[in-house]
């Protein structure tokens, strides 16, 4: 990518302060220069040829349209289908052929803007490979400027030089809000549907809808209205759960719902302070203060102690919107496009902000890259440049918590300094700490902690981890349902009699965590 498209697609989120309610903050006015305005600059400063490389091809026209006329220039577009034609207005004489399309354009004497649609696959061709370069020389002493969009693309690199690429993006929220007006104005006139959502209702509305490109945020609004009827404050809700089902099906970036908070986790109390302390950071007084807004903790250690657990508790105790990567989906060998699923993921990530980013087992996505000989090392290497470059320059507004089982699989500048704010090691949870496990977890399953004897569970259950802890008792569960009585401490003890926790199995193991986290992590508890 060129220095122009980096700095030209580079923008600012303001982060907010964490709200309690169900719906995500709204953002105030983004820094973010707009698509348009970086457009207007291209064509202004004479970029013979821009390329877009996106689905959302109805988006740039619309742009397109309105840069075209802020600047007073015609906007002609071209299709295979329809030829070259002046904005609403007839279609050339026999312009559908390619190379007739770029002679036709050569033609046209003036300041004007063309937006010529998968225009690229044509550019293969010497003769429209050439007639381009031509028509690039001359365009550069006016403004006239040559729009390819595509929803994939790839220029041939006779007309790179010529070209500057720019980012569509996913549009943000100040973009979406004529849209989302326009279709409540529709939907009112054309279906009736009352309309009981004040301004900053609707603001929140298009907020909720960030994440979406533009045509499928209008499909899941209409949708939502349809269903619901009315367009009223329960829309911001069916709104949030339509974009975490349409994200779903997008596959490497899973919304969820915030589901944990610090409320359900025991132990982990240094993690838990410095999270609790980190929220301060976020607000308005925090960042007035100064306060560096965190980018995100590493939490590894032994098994079934709850690194997921307290990675997934982030976005709960900060009231953001959580979403989960999936690193095993980087590896789709049919598409084999994974550096730009990860990127696209991550620019997603970018735009949901506030947000937790939540990448489980870390390890899994990106081991590889430092053992060289593997058949993915090539591919693990550069998701991992991708995502560290990511890290070291994203905007605020991303909250990173990722967890790995095996820290000594991740390659070292995962771990350097200035990557994560801290590296947290989650250990065997202490005596205390296990009783506190059971009391939560027999809460869990409507069990009056207080009728069993703590400290003996406790004290039995030495080496075993928050979720031997929890499997004990799911079991005991059965043990007293099948002798049809109550649970009981002698069942739960009975239970850790009979089990052999990991940390004896793989006492190794767990020795060696223990001392790679011994100097190089923080402990969690
Ligand atoms: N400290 C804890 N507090 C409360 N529950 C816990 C704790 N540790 C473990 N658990 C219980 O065990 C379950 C499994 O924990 P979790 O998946 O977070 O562990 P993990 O460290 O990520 O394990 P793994 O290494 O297998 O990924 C949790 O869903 C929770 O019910
Ligand atoms: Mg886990």
């Amino acid at each position: 990518m060129s220095n122009d498209a980096k700095t030209v697609s580079s923008g600012q989120t303001v982060t907010q302060a964490p709200g309690t309610v169900a719906s995500a903050p709204v953002t105030p006015a983004p820094l973010r220069q707009s698509k348009h305005d970086e457009l207007r600059l291209l064509v202004n400063s004479r970029h013979p040829i821009i390329t877009i490389e996106t689905p959302e091809e109805e988006r740039v026209e619309q742009v397109l349209l309105e840069v075209a006329a802020e600047l007073a220039v015609p906007l002609y577009t071209w299709s295979v289908t329809a030829g070259l034609a002046k904005a609403h207005g007839a279609p050339i004489y026999n312009t559908d052929n390619p190379e007739q399309a770029v002679a036709n354009i050569a033609l046209i004497q003036g300041d004007a803007i063309f937006l010529l649609k998968d225009f690229a696959r044509y550019c293969d061709n010497d003769r429209v490979c050439r007639r381009l370069r031509e028509l690039a020389e001359k365009f550069r002493a006016e403004r006239r400027s040559i729009v390819i969009t595509a929803a994939s693309l790839q220029l041939p690199p006779d007309l790179r030089g010529d070209s500057v690429p720019i980012q569509l993006g996913l549009p943000t929220a100040d973009e979406l809000l004529p849209v989302v007006k326009t279709v409540l104005a529709d939907m009112n006139r054309t279906q009736q549907i009352p309309l009981a959502l004040d301004i900053s209702g609707i603001t929140q509305l298009a907020q909720n809808l960030v994440g979406l490109p533009q045509e499928e945020a209008m499909r899941a609004l209409r949708m939502c209205i349809l269903a619901r009827r009315r367009v009223d404050v329960g829309l911001l809700d069916a709104v949030l759960d339509a974009k975490r089902d349409a994200l779903r099906s997008d596959g490497l970036l899973e919304t969820v719902r915030r589901d944990a908070s610090f409320a359900d986790v025991a132990g982990l109390r240094r993690l838990r302070d410095w999270i609790a302390k980190r929220k301060s950071a976020l607000t308005p007084e925090g960042r007035r203060f100064g306060l560096e807004p965190p980018k995100g903790i590493l939490i590894t250690g032994v098994q079934g102690c709850g690194k997921s657990l307290a990675a997934r508790s982030v976005a709960g105790e900060w009231g953001y919107e959580m979403a989960r990567l999936d690193a095993g989906a980087l590896y789709d060998k049919f598409i084999g496009e994974s550096e730009k699923k990860l990127q696209k993921a991550l620019e997603l990530a970018q735009k949901l902000a506030p947000m937790v980013l939540w990448i489980d087992e870390i390890e899994k996505a990106f081991a590889s890259a430092g053992s060289s000989g593997d058949a993915d090392a090539g591919l693990s290497q550069r998701l991992l440049a991708t995502l560290l470059t990511w890290m070291q320059d994203r905007e605020s507004g991303v909250f990173l918590a990722a967890t790995s089982n095996n820290i000594s699989a991740l390659p070292p500048e995962m771990l350097r300094k200035g990557r994560f704010d801290e590296i947290f090691f989650v250990d065997l949870p202490s005596v205390d700490v296990r009783s506190a496990l059971f009391a939560l977890h027999l809460k869990k399953r409507a069990r009056d902690a207080a009728s069993f004897d703590l400290p003996a569970l406790a004290t039995a259950s030495e080496g075993f981890s928050g979720a031997e802890i929890e499997q004990a008792i799911i079991a005991g569960l059965y043990t007293a349902f099948a002798q049809k009585q109550q649970l009981t401490t002698e069942i739960l003890v009975a239970e850790i009699r009979g089990t052999q926790p990991l940390s004896v199995t793989r006492a190794e193991d767990i020795q060696a965590i223990r001392d790679w986290a011994k100097t190089r992590a923080v402990p969690a508890d």
